[in-house]
C-alpha cells in the first residue's frame, strides 16, 4: 500500500524508518518530511490544515493509509475527515484527541473512573484561579487547559510564581489555549513515559521509556520539548506496568468508549511514580519526541501493521517484541535554545540511516539548501544508540555526536544518568 506521513520532525523520521521496513509499504509519501526523511520518502507539501487537500493528494497518489505523527492535526479532527473520506489511518479521532487537547477532560475522565492523579481544580477566571492559590497555597501547578507546545505549564514553589502564572494564562499568554487553566498539586516522585496502542476495544502495551524535559544537565534550567531519551525505562518493573495498565489505562479505554469516543491509535501516558503507584501526570495522544525515536530503534516487528490493525480493531491479534538492549538518543539543538536561536548554521558530518548499524542519527529540526544540510529549528538532530547496557548506548550516543561538525549546536552530556546510575548501584 501507499502510505501518507504526517509531520517533519524526529519522531516522524524514526517513524519512516520504522514504516519502510514493512513489507506492506509500496511507497511511503512524508509531508512535509525533512531531508532524513527523504531516505525513505518522497516529501511533499500538501497543507494539512486544509483536510480537502490531504484527502485529494491521496485520492492522487492511490494512497490508502495516513499515520499522524503530530497532536496538532490529531486534535484538529484531521483523522474524522480522512475516515469520512473512506481513507484509512493511524490516530484518534477529534473526539478521542481531547485526551491532550483539554486538560480538563483528562483531569474529569480521570475523576469519574477512579483514575490516580493529582487533585486539581479547573478555571476559567482569574479571581477564583487566585482564591484557589490562596486557599491551598504553594507548591502547585499551574496548566493552560489547551495544546501550548509543552509550555503551557508552571511549577510553582512559591505562592508569588503560581499568582504570576495565573495571571500570565488569563493575561493570554497561551492564546486560547489559557482561557481555562488546572490547578494541580504537586506530585513527587520519578517520572516516567508508558505507551500502548489501542484499537478502540482492546489495547497492546508498547514499551517504557524515560526524557529528560529541561535544558540543562542534572535536569535544569528551562523545560524544552525534551533533550533526549531512553528506553526502556529501567524504573518501570513488569508490576509497576500491570499496575498502570489496571489503575490507569484500561478504565481510560473504556471510559472513553462509553463517552462515545472509543480511543484509537497510541496513548502516552506521562506517569508520576509515587510512593502511592504510579498516578498520571497527563497524556498525549501521539508518540513522544525523542521517545518514538528511542522506541524504534528497539522495534523488532512490523509497526506499519500494527498501525493498521489499529484502525481495522484486530489489535487483540497481534504481538510485539523489542530488543532487549538499550537505546539512548541525545537531542542536538541550536545554541539558545529554548529561547531564542539562529536557523539556517551549516551542519556537516551526518550520514543516512544503515539499518544494519547500532547507532543512527534522526533528523530532528534540518533542511537542505544549497546542497548544505543545515539547522532548521530549536531541535535539529537525534543521536541515537543502541547498547546492551545503558552505560554502553550511552557511549556509543556520544562517540557519535563527537563525528558531528556543528559549532553552532550543543547538547546535554548527562542523557540517561538516572538509569546509569540505578545500573551502577
Ligand atoms: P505536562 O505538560 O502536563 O506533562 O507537564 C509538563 C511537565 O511538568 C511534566 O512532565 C512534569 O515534569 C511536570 N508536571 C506536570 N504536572 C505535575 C504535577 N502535578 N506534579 C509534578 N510535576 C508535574
Ligand atoms: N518528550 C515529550 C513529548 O513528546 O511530549
Amino acid at each position: 500500500m501507499n502510505v501518507l506521513l504526517i509531520g517533519s520532525g524526529g519522531r516522524e523520521h524514526a517513524l519512516a524508518y520504522a514504516i519502510s521496513a514493512s513489507p506492506r509499504l509500496t511507497k511511503l509519501f512524508a509531508s512535509p518530511g525533512n531531508p532524513g526523511i527523504a531516505q525513505f520518502a518522497d516529501c511533499v507539501s500538501v497543507d494539512v490544515l486544509n483536510h480537502d487537500a490531504v484527502i485529494v493528494f491521496c485520492k492522487l497518489q492511490n494512497i490508502t493509509f495516513v499515520v499522524v505523527g503530530p497532536e496538532a492535526p490529531l486534535v484538529d479532527g484531521l483523522i474524522d475527515s480522512l475516515n469520512k473520506a473512506g481513507i484509512a489511518c493511524f490516530g484518534p479521532s477529534k473526539a478521542a484527541a481531547r485526551l491532550e487537547g483539554s486538560k480538563n477532560f483528562t483531569k474529569t475522565l480521570c475523576a469519574r473512573n477512579d483514575i490516580p492523579t493529582a487533585a486539581y481544580g479547573h478555571f476559567t477566571n482569574v479571581q477564583d484561579a487566585l482564591a484557589y492559590v490562596d486557599l491551598k497555597g504553594a507548591p502547585l501547578v499551574i496548566k493552560a487547559d489547551g495544546l501550548a507546545a509543552g509550555k503551557g505549564v508552571t511549577i510553582a514553589m512559591e505562592l508569588a510564581t503560581a499568582n504570576a502564572a495565573v495571571k500570565d494564562c488569563f493575561d493570554g499568554a497561551f492564546g486560547d489555549a489559557g482561557t481555562e487553566i488546572i490547578i494541580e498539586e504537586l506530585l513527587v516522585g520519578e517520572e516516567a513515559s508508558f505507551f500502548v496502542l489501542a484499537d478502540g476495544i482492546s489495547a497492546l502495551p508498547l514499551t517504557t521509556a524515560q526524557d529528560h524535559k529541561q535544558v540543562g544537565e542534572g535536569d535544569t534550567g528551562p523545560n524544552t520539548g525534551g533533550m533526549g531519551a531512553y528506553s526502556p525505562a529501567p524504573v518501570m518493573t513488569d508490576e509497576l506496568i500491570n499496575t498502570t495498565m489496571e489503575s490507569i489505562i484500561y478504565p481510560t479505554l473504556k471510559g472513553m468508549t462509553a463517552l462515545g469516543a472509543p480511543f484509537k491509535g497510541v496513548l502516552y501516558a506521562g506517569l508520576m511514580l509515587t510512593k502511592n503507584g504510579p498516578q498520571l501526570i497527563e497524556y498525549n495522544v501521539r508518540f513522544g519526541d525523542p521517545e518514538c525515536q528511542v522506541m524504534m530503534k528497539r522495534l523488532k516487528g512490523d509497526m506499519l501493521e500494527l498501525m493498521i490493525s489499529c484502525h481495522k480493531g484486530d489489535l487483540e491479534t497481534k504481538s510485539v517484541n523489542w530488543s532487549t538492549d538499550t537505546a539512548v538518543s541525545v537531542v542536538m539543538a541550536a545554541n539558545g535554545y529554548p529561547a531564542k536561536y539562529n536557523k539556517g548554521t551549516v551542519i556537516r558530518g551526518v550520514s543516512a540511516i544503515d539499518r544494519e548499524a547500532d547507532t543512527c542519527i534522526f533528523h530532528a529540526g534540518t533542511k537542505m539548501k544549497n546542497g548544505q544540510l543545515q539547522a532548521n529549528g530549536g531541535r535539529v538532530l537525534n543521536v541515537t544508540a543502541l547498547g546492551e547496557t545503558v552505560t554502553e548506548a550511552q557511549k556509543a550516543a556520544y562517540a557519535l555526536i563527537e563525528t558531528i561538525d556543528w559549532p553552532e549546536g550543543f547538547y546535554r552530556k548527562d542523557i540517561a544518568w538516572r538509569a546509569i546510575e540505578r545500573e551502577n548501584r
